[in-house]
């Protein structure tokens, strides 16, 4: 494609290190599609005749028909898939497919092939994402009043309600998806006619072939369009941050299925046995969505790290950024893949989660907050008195509740027997009903207004 000024091809490590079709074959539908919005575009404008455009337009159809059927072929000498492409069209339509590549460089169609991909593979997400939240927002329906201890410093802090639990996830994918969102905006306009670097002195129509790949316009500098990778950066950082959410609640999964808690059976289907230990049952799944949130956050500082000290305009070192960007949107795919199955498929123990936040005090702020409203005791000195009530009941190993009015009198007199209404985990939970706080009724009032949000019933 480009011999006419060499002496002596390449050597076989120029070939190998210069080879992206191992990797950027993944573009070919963006590439075809953007072919054939350039080649609409230059019968438009009169650069190429109706005739050639017809017979290129067939040819890249019949290419793009042997590319679903047979896959693309990985010949190191056509560099990437532009050249595989073209020189396909060639051998099918003969020299007009030459015509193809006028007004029109690498350089301006890889950047827009691939905006034309990660904008797909955002749009893939952005479904995925709004299937886990449905899934949250079910079992938080489900699981309003499903008492659980709440943890700081994974030490039980205050019972909460695992539905509350779950929708705290809901409002984390809920930003992950703004951010996604938010991205694809910038994402959306076409860096296609602005060539090798300074535009081209053939009479292109940009706004026409935007419009036909669907973005909102042309990009304004060709310089800036061909070295910009902002719109994949933007992607990764979206992806990491939903993939450190995904990790969290994965990790929480893998603490609730161990045996000490118990908190969840782990679906059969998204766990796995020990060859040894006949009795193990293994959180994989979650382990791995732990483990993959890495190697996103890995691509993501990837790409970052090429794209630091590029001049303008464009370098070969770009090339580098396809691979980061595509191995993080495929495990970003199965992690949530994986949690949303997790989320549909945790038989959640109702009974151990009870006994969980009956244990380790979680009332001990009720305690406090009644100390307070009933006998009109300033905080500080309730948190002390309530501290007293906690160890006497730690030495005799009791529950806060447990513990007899005498006991408790001992400690301070102005306690008195109405306060074992408080101690209990579900007056505790019920209390905390302030807007956005973790009473049954507030979360049913949250799982509500998701539900009429995004349309789920
Ligand atoms: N395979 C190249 C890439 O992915 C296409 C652009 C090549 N441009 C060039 N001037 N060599 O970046």
């Amino acid at each position: 494609m480009w011999g006419g000024r060499f002496a002596e091809g390449p050597s076989a490590i120029m070939r190998e290190i210069n080879a992206s079709i191992p990797f950027d074959k993944l573009l070919w539908r963006q590439d075809i599609a953007a072919s054939k919005a350039h080649v609409a575009m230059l019968a438009a404008c009169k650069i190429v005749s109706e005739d050639d455009a017809a017979t290129i337009t067939g040819g890249l159809d019949a290419v793009a028909a042997e590319y679903a059927s047979d896959g693309v072929p990985e010949d190191w000498d056509l560099e990437d898939i532009h050249m595989t492409t073209e020189a396909r069209l060639a051998e099918i339509v003969g020299p007009v497919a030459g015509r193809l590549h006028t007004a029109r460089s690498r350089n301006d169609q890889v950047a827009t092939d691939f905006r034309l991909w990660v904008r797909d593979e955002t749009d893939a997400l952005v479904d995925a994402l709004t299937g886990l939240q449905r899934a949250l927002v079910n079992r938080a329906g489900e699981h309003a009043g499903t008492i659980m201890p709440g943890f700081t410093h994974l030490q039980t802090a205050q019972p909460v309600t695992l539905g509350h639990h779950l929708m705290a996830y809901y409002e984390m994918i809920g930003r992950d998806l703004s951010r996604f969102r938010d991205a694809r905006v910038r994402l959306n306009q076409s860096p296609l006619g602005s060539a090798a670097l300074a535009g081209t002195g053939f009479p292109i129509d940009r706004e026409m072939t935007a419009q036909a790949l669907g973005f909102d316009g042309p990009t304004s500098n060709s310089l800036d369009a061909v070295s910009d990778r902002d719109f994949a950066l933007d992607f990764l950082g979206s992806a990491s941050q939903c993939a450190l959410h995904l990790s969290r609640l994965a990790e929480e999964f893998v603490i609730w299925a161990s045996q000490p808690f118990g908190f969840v059976r782990m679906p059969d289907t998204l766990s796995t046995g020990s060859s040894i230990m006949p009795q193990k049952k293994n959180p994989d799944a979650a382990e791995l969505v732990r483990g993959h949130a890495g190697r996103i956050v890995g691509c993501q500082m990837a790409l970052m790290m090429t794209m630091k000290g590029l001049p303008l305009a464009y370098s070969k070192d770009m090339q580098d950024d396809k691979p980061p960007v595509f191995e993080a949107a495929a495990l970003l795919q199965l992690c949530v893949a994986a949690m949303t199955g997790m989320i549909d498929g945790a038989d959640f123990r109702e009974d151990r989660m009870r006994q969980a936040a009956e244990l380790g005090y979680a009332t001990a702020t009720d305690l406090a907050d009644w100390l307070v409203r009933e006998a009109d005791i300033p905080f500080r000195e309730a948190h002390h008195i309530t501290g007293a009530a906690v160890k006497l009941a730690e030495r005799k190993s009791a529950a806060l509740d447990e513990l007899s009015l005498e006991e408790l009198q001992a400690i301070d007199e102005r306690i008195d027997e109405r306060v074992y209404a408080a101690l209990s985990v579900e007056a505790s939970v019920a209390a905390r009903n302030s807007y956005g706080g973790t009473a049954p009724e507030q979360v049913r009032a949250r799982v509500a207004e998701a539900r009429s949000k995004s349309g789920m019933e």
